[in-house]
């Protein structure tokens, strides 16, 4: 399928990877994608909108019925693993924040909870798990929800059990709030088990709803992301720090969720908010309403007012959120002075990780050049640049 090219790199070392380790080989296996988001940040935990794709980009889970009493997990690029009893929930509290194992402790135990199942008394409770992936960690590009949605799909095989993209979605989010410690909204999860390939998903992150929306051919728009190579932790303070002020201003305003106030009605009651909660409040209204044109403009095809709007986007969380880097800010300055150059904006969750170009094809070479030369001028280090299609979302693969 086009722009899912980049799952078979992965799965065939995912295998050899498995052979060693375990001895035998996979009996199920799943993979699932990274995202970018074109547009709509930090709006999915105040109920708003966003505007992600898959990318080709690739969690792979293998697992085979384990031969001992307990499950033995491996994660193949960290060369880590772990022993974990899955079949038996586990207690949140026993899980380190942010660790690998966590995570897959988490949706293994919220299938057996939360879906309220137990592994069919055909199907083995324990399991050799392994996973892979050609997401960089910590990269803002969901490689986190990545993993819990490939190791979703692989329990679900392994273990009989039927879930909805959006359940799946709704329970790895959980997972990764309870288990692994970062309070992220809705946006990755449901990216990486609900896309369709070569489209855009506008999400409704209140309803859960998403709206599939085209994205223009290769020949017309390629898609780009230039890693700062500078890694973020959201189980630090400073994503729970702002979706803490959210919360606030929308308690001040008298809303649940700042998807329910316009721009205009926080300017109105600028005076009951503090200066931060203020520009949280802005930042937040106005991404909503740019994620909305966005996706109009995509719809109509309208590349340059999109382009403007990510223009927009960035400034936002620069000035108002105040969530970008130096790093973010090189990227994007730099891209917007290619010709051919479309929009720019850091994407995910800041503080360091990849910002999303769209540019014309015949742009992208010298984008390249231009970022690597300009970013090493600056910044004194290397940034990884490659293209990628819409991708589609998570699925079952043939193991072997
Ligand atoms: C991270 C989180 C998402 C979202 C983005 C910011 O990627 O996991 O839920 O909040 O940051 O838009």
């Amino acid at each position: 399928m086009a722009g899912d090219a980049g799952i078979t790199e992965v799965v065939s070392r995912a295998r050899s990877a498995f052979r060693s380790a375990f001895e035998r080989e996979p009996a199920w296996a799943a993979a699932a994608p990274g995202r970018v988001n074109l547009i709509g940040e930090h709006t999915d935990y105040n109920d708003g909108f966003a505007l992600p794709m898959a990318i080709d980009l690739w969690t792979v889970a293998l697992a085979a019925p384990a031969v001992g009493e307990v499950s033995r997990i491996v994660a193949a690029d960290l060369r880590q693993r772990a022993e974990l009893r899955l079949s038996r929930p586990i207690d949140p509290n026993t899980c380190p924040p942010g660790e690998w194992a966590s995570y897959i402790a988490g949706v293994a135990s919220l299938l057996l909870v939360g879906a309220g199942v137990s592994p069919a008394p055909s199907h083995p409770g324990e399991l050799d798990l392994l996973v892979a992936s050609s997401l960089p960690v910590g990269s803002g590009l969901a490689s986190s929800a990545a993993m819990e949605t490939a190791v979703s799909v692989l329990l679900e095989q392994a273990w009989g059990v039927t879930t909805s993209p959006r359940e799946r979605a709704a329970l790895c989010r959980r997972a990764e709030n309870q288990y692994a410690g970062v309070p992220c909204g809705l946006m990755d999860q449901f990216i990486s088990s609900y896309a369709r390939a070569g489209t855009a998903m506008l999400l409704d992150c209140r309803t859960g709803q998403g709206q599939p929306i085209p994205m223009p051919p290769p020949s017309r728009i390629r898609i780009v992301i230039a890693d700062t190579g500078v890694r973020h932790a959201l189980a630090g303070g400073e994503y729970a720090a702002r979706r803490s002020v959210c919360a606030a201003a929308a308690g001040k305003l008298g809303v649940p969720a700042l998807r329910d106030v316009s721009p205009e009605m926080v300017e109105a009651r600028r005076g009951s908010l503090t200066p931060e909660e203020l520009r949280a409040a802005r930042h937040v209204t106005t991404e909503n309403a740019r994620t909305l044109a966005a996706a109009e403009a995509l719809r109509s095809g309208d590349l340059a007012a999109l382009g403007r709007l990510m223009a927009a986007s960035h400034a936002s969380l620069r000035d108002d959120f105040r969530v970008s880097s130096p790093e973010l800010d090189t990227l994007v300055e730099l891209a917007a002075g290619v010709p051919g150059v479309i929009g720019a904006r850091m994407t995910g969750g800041g503080f360091g990780g990849c910002v999303v170009i769209l540019g014309a094809p015949e742009s992208v070479r010298l984008l390249g050049r231009e970022l690597t030369a300009g970013y090493r001028a600056r910044h004194g280090r290397d940034c990884a640049v490659l293209t990628t299609d819409a991708a589609g979302g998570a699925r079952p693969i043939v193991p072997a």
